[in-house]
């Protein structure tokens, strides 16, 4: 298996969850055919093997597709972490994927070690060529950088949500931050400053706020689109740039209760 380290991700992702069927097989060849080299699926989104067909049908060769897909709450215990990886890539129909996460801190059947333990052992294998964590707060991750080789942290991240504390600590242990729900789950199209700072340019408040992601160094986005008209327009991000002042200006957004995705088994985030 050609593995190439040096490979970045792109900073430009496509998510899947809540996208299954025949419109993920669509979805997935549509992105790739329409310029996107990076997939973000899970076990949990239950469409790996639609993800795979996807590729599969769009031509485009394995070695640029950027894959993620992460290792859910229920199988977090050394064994299953194994077992569930390989079923993952049975369903992919590839023989590695270029990044495994660890979807949720959950440590009820093994601690934070024992499960890096085991993602290490499947990156040896060749299994994946990154291991990371989603989910994890400043100082969890903190720990886990100091265990293992954390390439990444997938966390919410949008204008109206300050992840600054997990951006230090990602930048101190050089950890790359995955935005996902980038756009609070179309919370912030209607957002009259985005929209504002769009008009300069004739874009939209909602590549304003993918613009202002990937806009700051070792941040990549992984916005969900259903339609070939918002997949477009989130790759046609890399058509401008968001002024350092407007930059200030979408961080200025961000409010105590931005945060969308809070299941009940999430971690204390403080
Ligand atoms: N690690 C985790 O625990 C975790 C949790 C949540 C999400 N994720 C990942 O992050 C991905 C994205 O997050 P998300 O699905 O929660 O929400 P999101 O990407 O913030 O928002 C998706 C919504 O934005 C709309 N949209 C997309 N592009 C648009 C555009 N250019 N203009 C206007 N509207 C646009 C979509 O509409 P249409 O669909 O109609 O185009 C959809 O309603 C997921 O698919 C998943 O891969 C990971």
């Amino acid at each position: 298996m050609p593995v190439d380290q040096n490979t970045p991700i792109p900073s430009l992702g496509f998510g899947t969850w809540q996208i299954k069927g025949q419109d993920c097989v669509h979805g997935v060849r549509e992105a790739l055919n329409l310029g996107y080299r990076h997939i973000d699926t899970a076990q949990a989104y239950e469409n790996e093997a639609e993800v795979g067909q996807g590729l599969k049908a769009s031509g485009v060769a394995r070695e640029q597709i950027w894959l993620t897909t992460k290792v859910w709450i229920s199988s977090l215990e050394p064994k299953a972490i194994v077992t569930s990886t390989e079923e993952s890539l049975r369903k992919l129909g590839v023989d590695h994927v270029d990044l495994l996460l660890v979807h949720w801190p959950i440590f009820k059947q093994a601690t934070l070690a024992q499960i890096l333990e085991a993602f290490v052992g499947l990156q040896e294998r060749g299994l994946t060529r990154k291991i990371g964590v989603s989910n994890f707060p400043a100082a969890l991750l903190d720990q886990a950088a100091q265990l293992a080789p954390i390439f990444a942290n997938q966390v919410e991240y949008h204008p109206y949500l300050d992840q600054s504390p997990v951006l230090e600590v990602c930048r101190k242990h050089k950890v790359h931050l995955t935005a996902y729900s980038p756009l609070a789950r179309g919370q912030v199209l209607q957002d009259p400053v985005l929209q504002e700072i769009g008009a300069k340019t004739g874009h939209s408040a909602a590549q304003v706020a993918l613009r202002w992601l990937v806009q700051q160094p070792g941040v990549s986005a992984i916005p969900k689109a259903s339609s070939e008209k918002n997949r477009k327009a989130n790759l046609a991000i890399s058509e401008f740039e968001i002024s350092a002042d407007d930059m200030a200006r979408v961080h200025a957004l961000a409010r105590p209760d931005g945060r969308v995705i809070d299941p009940p088994f999430a971690p204390n985030w403080d």
